[in-house]
């Protein structure tokens, strides 16, 4: 695979993550939404979607260019950057969008792709078939056969393959498609989910989407061809969907609908405009034009993918999710299916800057208490306190996170008592293992912060061997007690192993990056506190995780482990 993608993590949230992406030397953060431009009917001209909404992206049509004698010529003889105007990232699509409307197209999977490596397209795409969601299941198959095969002819391509996962709506299929893609392709795409959107089956295109995102790695951006309602920016984000494009602010326009991110109102019903962009701040429902509908969509579909990556880099997408899911009952329905999927609980972080908002019943399943759970087996207590919705819990783990931070509709009352000693032991075998407490001395000094009265700092015949991260109460360990663990704890538990190459820089103190992650523990979560080892298992730093051990594996750009 010769690699035209760059991409690291900048913040992580349930499977989203704020991305630094580079293409032919133009970066983009992610997630981005792509707004498609039509040449044969702008409605909002190329420069506008710079200027006003400074779109870094945009999506158009290659298969229409070619089939337009002019503007064939005039892109294979400026470039089509040049012949746009836009000097950002242009993504190319293939004539698949035709052929699933029309049912057929005039060229062939070759000549497409040379034409986008002609006319320049930073993005492009094979014909991919579109498969729709409730096709025959031996049609679907036949068709995904037929798309993988074209798949093959663009392993050379010039530019970043948009490739496309298709399957309809059978998850073997997708997952078949996805295996065969994700292992030669950068850049994936969820294609023919187009219909399940429009029909609102939610629940439909999480499972496509979360068979895709479990079976390929997690290095490889994701694009979800053809979302682009804003009501469901959150819960494809979430489930680890880094690019979308719009048509619909265009089309919607077209058929005087007007979007929200709760759903789309006809023009004509609306009385009153409940938003402030400024179309609608200058504008009644009534002398709404086709074009003032357009921008007015593109103003609230950018807007959420802003409020999404907020959400991200807060530690709140669940709480985003949740909100959204509140505006349809098949949005709900889809959280209440994607809250089952493995994977988010893995790629989740342990600790988020936010609290933990229930939303209702669906928030039990969250990745939160899911890996909150599996860490209470660690820890045996006599002294239990009933905090909801985790039930009954050690005392001693009153004070962290999630058991801190979890608003639930009638307040958690009674919290726990316990020695601080206890505390402390008890957090370490929640952290790290059981029997980790037994770790810690008994006569040891603790120093509180004199604000907020908790502890802070753990002393040891005047050795500093640990302190409690303010952010969520988790315990740090120092030499005396990282050394105790890692004579414990064999390997590889509670270890990320890096490249003896780099052991100079990280024994210095700068960040382990991924590029020089060998192994780690997979139970080890984004935000844990980890020993990091050289490949002989003799110990070099410690710090804390910003991936998850799949990510810091599959990634070969970007920090992988901040090291204290
Ligand atoms: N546009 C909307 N859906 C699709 C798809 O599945 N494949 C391609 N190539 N384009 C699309
Ligand atoms: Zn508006």
């Amino acid at each position: 695979m010769t690699r035209k993608l760059r991409f690291e993590i900048k913040s992580k949230d349930v499977a989203g993550r704020i991305g630094k992406v580079e293409i032919n030397g133009k970066t983009i953060e992610t997630p981005a939404i792509m707004p498609v431009y039509n040449p044969n009917s702008p409605v909002i001209p190329i420069d506008e979607l710079q200027r006003v909404f400074g779109a870094p992206a945009l999506m158009t049509n290659a298969y229409m260019a070619l089939k337009n004698e002019e503007l064939k010529k005039e892109y294979i003889e400026k470039g089509i950057h040049k012949a746009l105007g836009f000097d950002g990232i242009i993504a190319t699509d293939s004539g698949s969008y035709q052929l699933m409307v029309y049912g057929g197209v005039t060229t062939t999977n070759k000549s497409i792709i040379e034409f986008q490596e002609n006319i320049g397209s930073d993005i492009g795409s094979f014909l991919d078939i579109p498969t729709l969601p409730d096709a025959y299941k031996p049609r679907a198959e036949e068709q995904l056969d037929i798309t993988l095969k074209r798949a093959k002819d663009a392993l050379d391509a010039k530019f970043l393959v948009n490739a496309g996962v298709q399957g309809g709506k059978y998850l073997d299929l997708r997952k078949k498609a996805a295996g065969e893609i994700g292992a030669n392709f950068e850049l994936v795409a969820v294609g023919g989910i187009v219909r399940l959107m429009e029909d609102y089956r939610f629940s439909e295109l999480a499972d496509v989407i979360a068979a895709v995102k479990s079976t390929i790695p997690t290095n490889r951006l994701v694009h979800a061809f053809g979302l682009g309602h804003p009501m469901v920016f959150g819960l494809a984000a979430a489930l680890g969907c880094d690019l979308f494009d719009s048509a619909a602010y265009a089309l919607y326009a077209k058929e005087g609908r007007y979007l929200t991110r709760d759903g789309t109102k006809r023009i004509s019903e609306l009385e009153y405009l409940p938003c402030s962009c400024p179309v609608c701040s200058s504008h009644t429902a009534m002398d709404m034009q086709e074009k003032d509908l357009a921008m007015h969509n593109l103003y609230v579909t950018f807007e959420e993918i802003r409020r999404v990556k907020q959400a991200i880099k807060d530690g709140s997408l669940w709480e985003l999710v949740q909100i959204r899911a509140r505006s349809h009952p098949r949005l709900l329905a889809a959280l209440e299916r994607m809250v089952e999927y493995p994977y988010l609980a893995e790629l989740d972080p342990i600790t988020k800057g936010s609290a933990f908002f229930w939303g209702g019943g669906e928030s039990a399943k969250r990745s939160e208490i899911v890996n909150a759970k599996r860490r209470l087996l660690n820890v045996e207590s006599d002294n239990l306190v009933h905090i909801a919705p985790y039930g009954d819990i050690p005392a001693e783990l009153s004070d962290i996170y999630p058991f801190n931070s979890t608003m639930m509709p009638e307040e958690n009352e009674i919290f726990g008592t316990a020695r601080d000693i206890e505390k402390i032991k008890k957090i370490m075998d929640y952290q790290f293992g059981k029997g980790a407490g037994d770790l810690v001395p008994g006569n040891v000094k603790i120093v509180r912060s004199k604000k907020t009265r908790r502890i802070r700092r753990i002393y040891y015949k005047n050795e500093l061997i640990a302190s409690i991260r303010a952010s969520d109460h988790m315990i740090l360990p120092k030499k005396l007690l990282l050394d105790k663990l890692h004579k414990k704890f064999e390997k590889p538990r509670l270890r990320v192993v890096i490249d003896d190459e780099a052991v100079p820089f990280v024994a210095e103190g700068k960040s382990v990056f991924s590029k020089f992650v060998t192994g780690v523990d997979t139970d080890l979560r984004c935000g844990d506190f980890a020993l990091i080892v050289d490949s002989k298992d003799n110990m070099v730093a410690s710090g804390s995780l910003v991936l998850s051990p799949k990510e810091m594996l599959d990634f070969d750009r970007g920090p992988a482990v901040n090291v204290r």
